[in-house]
């Protein structure tokens, strides 16, 4: 700010203070007794107004609201270029300055902790009460919004709880998952297959992959649709429909763990149109050390009996 404005700004609010105080002292009128019943001498409809002086609470509240706005306009930045003498803040107060502070303080308190976890293998650390407790807020926080309170994911978004996975469910492929983020890439079909070619292969894969039934009045040839999942689907799904991790292309014997649905008409709509799932990376935003307890916290989630993974 320059010095102009910032005097202008000192000033005007000063003056403004002064007046004010100025404005409540000289219009106040001493609380003698007997002068009670003097009216300001107008009336309006035979209403008439008593002069009676300020109630003597609100008065004090007045002169207190002066008092405190002296005592803030000290210790903050608030009149041009003051900065203030709040203690312990070099150069003046600022909301960064305090904010900083309290991260510093959190990071002088929690560092340690971090830093025990991180040099610690994934495996371990979920076997840790504490750690998975910091790692159930964390996920309650940053991941709750897409995969649910329960990690038991919904339309669009993965069972983080289960044991199916669709990028792999060792502890370092899940820590490379949330560290780096995942882009599906499910191309569309409906072009290559046309209509019928869609309904078929829709088809096999409800009924023959995931042994699901089919509607009775369903107009569809599988061992077409079969023909098809064989040149057109195998090089990601897989020959037995079992998936391939590295492409996050997930198990078609599962109908379970799916995340767009099961139904003949959801599964045209993905084999139709695709489907592009995309997990945001944390790496930047959360940095090592707490991705590092939310990847040991998913880890706990599908282990909580200790059971093996399948897909591992
Ligand atoms: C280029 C690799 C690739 C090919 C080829 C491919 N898919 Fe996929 N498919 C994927 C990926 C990756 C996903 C996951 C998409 C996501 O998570 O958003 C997926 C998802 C699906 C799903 C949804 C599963 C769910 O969770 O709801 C179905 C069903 C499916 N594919 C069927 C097929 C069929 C049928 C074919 C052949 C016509 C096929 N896919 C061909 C890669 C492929
Ligand atoms: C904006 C929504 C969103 C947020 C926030 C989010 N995720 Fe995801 N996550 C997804 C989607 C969508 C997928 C599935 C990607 C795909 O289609 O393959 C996914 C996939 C995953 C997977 C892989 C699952 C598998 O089967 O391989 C893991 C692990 C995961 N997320 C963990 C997390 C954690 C931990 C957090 C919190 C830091 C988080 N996610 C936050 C949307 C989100």
């Amino acid at each position: 700010m320059t010095t102009f404005w910032s005097w202008y700004i000192t000033l005007l609010t000063l003056f403004t203070l002064v007046a004010l105080l100025w404005l409540v002292f000289a219009t106040r009128k001493g609380e003698a007794k007997g002068t009670v019943d003097k009216t300001m001498g107008h009336a309006f409809d035979g209403i008439e107004e008593y002069d009676n002086p300020l109630p003597k609470w609100w008065f004090m509240l007045f002169v207190g609201t002066i008092v405190f706005a002296i005592g803030y306009m000290v210790l903050y930045p608030g009149l041009g270029n003051w900065t203030g003498l709040f203690p312990g803040y070099e150069g003046g107060w600022t909301q960064e300055k305090q904010w900083q502070r309290e991260v510093d303080k959190a990071n002088a308190q929690y560092g340690p902790i971090f830093a025990k976890y991180s040099a610690m293998p994934l495996e371990a650390v979920a076997q840790d009460p504490q750690a998975l407790k910091m790692g159930g807020r964390l996920f309650a926080t940053y991941c709750s919004i897409c995969h649910g309170s329960d990690a038991k994911g919904a339309v669009g978004f993965p069972n983080l709880a289960d044991s199916s996975w669709r990028w792999g469910g060792d502890a370092e492929t899940i820590k490379a998952t949330i560290l780096h983020g995942r882009m599906a890439a499910m191309p569309a079909w409906g072009e290559v297959l046309g209509d019928e070619g869609v309904k078929n292969v829709a088809a096999y894969v409800r009924q023959d992959l995931a042994g699901l039934k089919l509607p009775e009045e369903a107009k569809v040839d599988v061992e077409a649709g079969k023909a098809l999942f064989a040149t057109t689907c195998t090089a990601c799904h897989g020959q037995e429909g079992h998936g391939t991790a590295a492409m996050g292309a997930p198990d078609l014997t599962q109908p379970a763990a799916w995340i767009y649905g099961s139904s003949l008409a959801q599964l045209q709509q993905t084999i139709r149109y695709g489907r592009n799932g995309q997990m945001p990376a944390q790496e930047q935003y959360l940095g090592q050390d707490k991705v590092h307890i939310l990847a040991a916290y998913v880890y706990s989630l599908s282990r909580k009996d200790g059971e093996k993974v399948a897909s591992e």
